[in-house]
C-alpha cells in the first residue's frame, strides 16, 4: 500500500509558535481547482487573527495568493490546469489559505491572471484591490463596478496612500477617471503615492491637511476612502462635498466621534465595508473589474508603481508577520513555490 502524498505547510496554533508541517495533498471535489501556490500575499487581519487565536486546530494562513492550477475536480474544464491564477479567500470557510504548497479552492475563487501579469502582482490583490473596489463604489449613483471614465468627474481623497488598501484605491480611482488627492505621513510614502498615480499628495502631518485639500478640490471631495476615521473625522467632513461619501473600512479605535451638524449639513453618507461580508454581487463586480484593471496594467507592483515589495521564503513565514505587524511600507510576499517564477 503506498503512502498518502504529503505536501509542506506552515501552520500557527495552538499556542504561539509559527511551524512548519506535512499535510496530506488535497484532491478537488464537485467544482473545485487546486492551485500550486508560488507566491502568498500577507495582510494585516493575518497577524491580528494569528494573535487572538485560541482554537485547538492548527491553522494555515493566508488568504491571498497566486500560482498555477494542477488539477480540477468534477464539473470543472480540464483545459483549466496549467493556467496561472490569483487567489481570493483562499482560506475562509476553508481548511486552509496559501502558507502552503497546494490549496484546493471553489473554481470561481481562483482567476486567470492576464499572460504578462506576474505571481507578485496576483498574490497582492485578493484582500486590498477588492475592499479599495468597493469602496470606491458605494457612492450615491455608484457606480457598481469600475471601468475606465466610471469616475470621471468626481474626486477621490485615499487616507494612507502608500498602504497596500490606499494603493490600490488610487491605481484603480485613477483608471477610472476620477482626480485623486491621497495622504501620506511621510516624504518616502508621497513619492509612492505620487508612483502610484495620485494628482495630489497632501502630508497630514504637516500643517492644516484639511486646507490644503480645500484648496485642491474647492468644490469639495466626493469619496473618502478612510482607514483612520478615529483621527480623520474632522478633515473628512471638512473637505467632502455635499451629497459626498466617506467609505470606512478600518479604525483604530473602538469608536470615533461622527459631528452630526456637519454630516447632516452635506447629507454625507458613512459607509463601512467589511470585504468578508460585503454582498456577493458587489464582490462579483469587484473581482471582475479588478483582473480588468490588472490586465490593463494597473495595480502593478513595486517601488516604480507604488507599492514596495518584500520577499520572504515560506519557512520565514513568522519574520514576515513581525514584519507586517511592524508596519512594513509595501506589500511583504512569501515564496511558496519559488519554481513557478
Ligand atoms: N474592512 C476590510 O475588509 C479591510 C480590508 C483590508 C484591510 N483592512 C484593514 O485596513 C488597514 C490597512 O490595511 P493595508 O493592508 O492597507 O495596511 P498597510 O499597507 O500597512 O497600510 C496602512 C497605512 O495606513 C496609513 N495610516 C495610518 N494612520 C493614518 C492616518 N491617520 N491617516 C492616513 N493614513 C494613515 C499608513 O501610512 P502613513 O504612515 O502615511 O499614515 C499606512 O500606509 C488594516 O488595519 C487592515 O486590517 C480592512
Amino acid at each position: 500500500m503506498s503512502e498518502p502524498r504529503t505536501m509542506g505547510a506552515m501552520v500557527y496554533g495552538p499556542g504561539p509558535d509559527i511551524r512548519e508541517v506535512r499535510r496530506p495533498v488535497p484532491e478537488p471535489a464537485d467544482g473545485e481547482v487546486r492551485v500550486r501556490i508560488g507566491v502568498g500575499g500577507i495582510n494585516p487581519a493575518d497577524w491580528r487573527n494569528r494573535r487572538r487565536y485560541t482554537g485547538d486546530e492548527p491553522v494555515v494562513p493566508l488568504q491571498d495568493g497566486a500560482g498555477v492550477v494542477d488539477a480540477v475536480g468534477p464539473g470543472v474544464d480540464a483545459t483549466r490546469v496549467g493556467e496561472r491564477v490569483w487567489l481570493w479567500e483562499t482560506a475562509r470557510q476553508r481548511s486552509g489559505g496559501c502558507a502552503q504548497k497546494l490549496v484546493v479552492v471553489p473554481a470561481d475563487r481562483a482567476v486567470p491572471l492576464p499572460a504578462d501579469v506576474g505571481l507578485d502582482v496576483g498574490a497582492g490583490l485578493g484582500v486590498p484591490a477588492v475592499t479599495a473596489h468597493r469602496c470606491l463604489t458605494v457612492g450615491e449613483g455608484g457606480p457598481e463596478r469600475l471601468a475606465p471614465k466610471a469616475l470621471d468627474g468626481r474626486t477621490v481623497l485615499v487616507a494612507g496612500g502608500a498602504g497596500a488598501v490606499g494603493h490600490a484605491a488610487i491605481q484603480l480611482a485613477r483608471w477610472s477617471g476620477a482626480t485623486v488627492i491621497a495622504t501620506v505621513s511621510t516624504a518616502d510614502k508621497a513619492a509612492l503615492a505620487e508612483a502610484a498615480g495620485a494628482h495630489h499628495v497632501v502630508r497630514y502631518r504637516d500643517g492644516d491637511a484639511g486646507e490644503v485639500v480645500r484648496g485642491l478640490a474647492p468644490d469639495g471631495v466626493d469619496l473618502v476612502v478612510e482607514l483612520a476615521p478615529d483621527q480623520n473625522t474632522e478633515l473628512d467632513l471638512r473637505v467632502l462635498a455635499p451629497g459626498g461619501t466617506i467609505a470606512v473600512y478600518a479604525g483604530g479605535a473602538a469608536a470615533f466621534p461622527v459631528d452630526l451638524g456637519s454630516s447632516l449639513g452635506a447629507n454625507a453618507r458613512w459607509q463601512f465595508v467589511s470585504i468578508f461580508t460585503m454582498a456577493a454581487r458587489a464582490k462579483e463586480a469587484a473581482i471582475a473589474a479588478v483582473t480588468e484593471a490588472v490586465a490593463a496594467g494597473v495595480l502593478g507592483v513595486g517601488p516604480e508603481a507604488g507599492l514596495p515589495v518584500h520577499h520572504y521564503p515560506l519557512a520565514d513565514l513568522g519574520r514576515a508577520f513581525e514584519a507586517v505587524e511592524q508596519g512594513a511600507v509595501g506589500k511583504v510576499l512569501v515564496d511558496v513555490g519559488p519554481e513557478l517564477g
